[in-house]
């Protein structure tokens, strides 16, 4: 830990952050111990209000922070058990994501940070998801730092509905952009391909599950785009909407027997969290010999994809650090996780921080 003179500085083992998540449809907060022991992990999800329009309404989204955040907060300090005084420090995620939805969190964090007296920090939830791969609940035993073992350098892959990013981490706060993808972010992608086979919102889940007992009689393309690291996921979409059109599942499956439309979607889906996984292993292992990394790291939604996680860890030469499917998916535990990082880096944020819809790593 190094000293600095422009800034709080926390020293002790058992430091407490309050992280507060906010960036799209899930209202959640955590309180960490230490940057890696979970105390609390509180997520209030709008899945089911967005559910209806398929897809995640802005204006929706902020309005039920609004509603959320207070008792959720609440719920975390208590299921910690601990109270406000005891927080040393509030992290909230002020960007990539929804500005109406940003919002909310940040101003609810700044304002608890400022009454409370202690350090506000801004956290990029990109950053955040990387930091997953830090926690462990208090019961289980700790699973080795990364940074310590394998240690740095990482390749990260970060997977959600709207990234897909391959980075490179060569220390805490430092970060190198590998690849990304150039249209449909990975969650995305899967979000899109349920709704073509009538399947529900968010996508990636439910392709998983009408995956299972597919005898994988089809077959997807794959855009491996060859000397880069980017990703590309619009053309499997399309292929995949070519088949189901050539199927007759899509626009309307009504004429089609049940029997013949459940194996249809069940194959079409399996060959399409094929492709995605497929891509997504190689490409990441291709930036972790490319890079000579020490450990792979996965976070972001698609990475609680059970297919991705086992083939990760199959192919991995190097080991694979990837958070319980729980971790992956938004929450406020990984913001605690990464500010107690960012504290080291830059002890806090001041009051007049934005939030950053667009936001990027490295
Ligand atoms: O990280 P996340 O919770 O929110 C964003 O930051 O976007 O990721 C949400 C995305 C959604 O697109 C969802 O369909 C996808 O993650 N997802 C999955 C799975 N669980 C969530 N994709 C594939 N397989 C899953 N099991
Ligand atoms: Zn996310």
């Amino acid at each position: 830990m190094t000293e600095r003179d422009d800034g709080p500085i926390m020293h002790g083992a058992d430091m407490k952050i309050l992280g507060i998540e906010t960036s799209c449809d899930e209202t959640a907060a955590s309180v960490v111990e230490d940057g890696r022991r979970l105390l609390s992990n509180v997520i209030a999800s709008q899945v089911k209000i967005h559910a209806q329009y398929g897809g995640v309404v802005p204006e929706v989204a902020s309005r039920q922070h609004v509603i959320d955040i207070a008792p959720t907060v609440d719920r975390a300090l208590e299921d910690a058990g601990v109270s406000f005084e005891d927080v040393d420090a509030v992290a909230v995620t002020h960007g990539p994501g929804l500005a109406g939805a940003l919002l909310v969190g940040v101003n609810f964090a700044k304002s608890l940070a400022l009454s409370l007296g202690v350090p506000f920090l801004g956290v990029n939830h990109l950053e955040g998801h990387i930091y997953a791969a830090w926690l462990h609940p208090p019961e289980a035993d700790p699973p080795e730092d990364p940074a310590a073992s394998p240690g740095f350098p990482l390749v990260c892959l970060i997977a959600s509905g709207g990234h897909t990013d391959l980075v490179l981490m060569e220390g805490h706060g430092e970060y190198r952009l590998l690849g990304r993808t150039r249209d449909d972010a990975a969650g995305e992608a899967f979000d899109k391909a349920a709704r073509v086979l009538g399947l529900g919102f968010p996508g990636g889940p439910e392709i998983q599950k009408a995956s299972e007992g597919a005898l994988g009689e089809e077959r997807l393309p794959r855009a491996w785009l060859r000397g880069s690291l980017d990703f590309s996921f619009s053309g499997v979409k399309t292929a995949l909407l070519h088949m189901a059109q050539a199927a007759q599942v899509y626009p309307d499956p009504t004429s089609v027997p049940a029997d013949r439309l459940d194996r249809v979607v069940r194959e079409l889906s399996a060959a399409f969290q094929e492709s995605v996984v497929d891509v997504a292993v190689h490409k990441t292992l291709e930036a972790a010999e490319r890079w000579g990394a020490r450990g792979i790291v996965l976070g972001g939604g698609v990475t609680a994809n059970a297919l991705l996680r086992k083939r990760m860890v199959e192919a991995a030469p190097v080991p694979a650090l990837i958070p319980r499917p729980v971790l992956c998916t938004d929450n406020g535990a990984m913001i605690a996780a990464c500010a107690r990082f960012q504290m080291e880096l830059r002890g806090g944020d001041p009051p007049d921080i934005d939030v950053d819809p667009g936001l990027s790593l490295g």
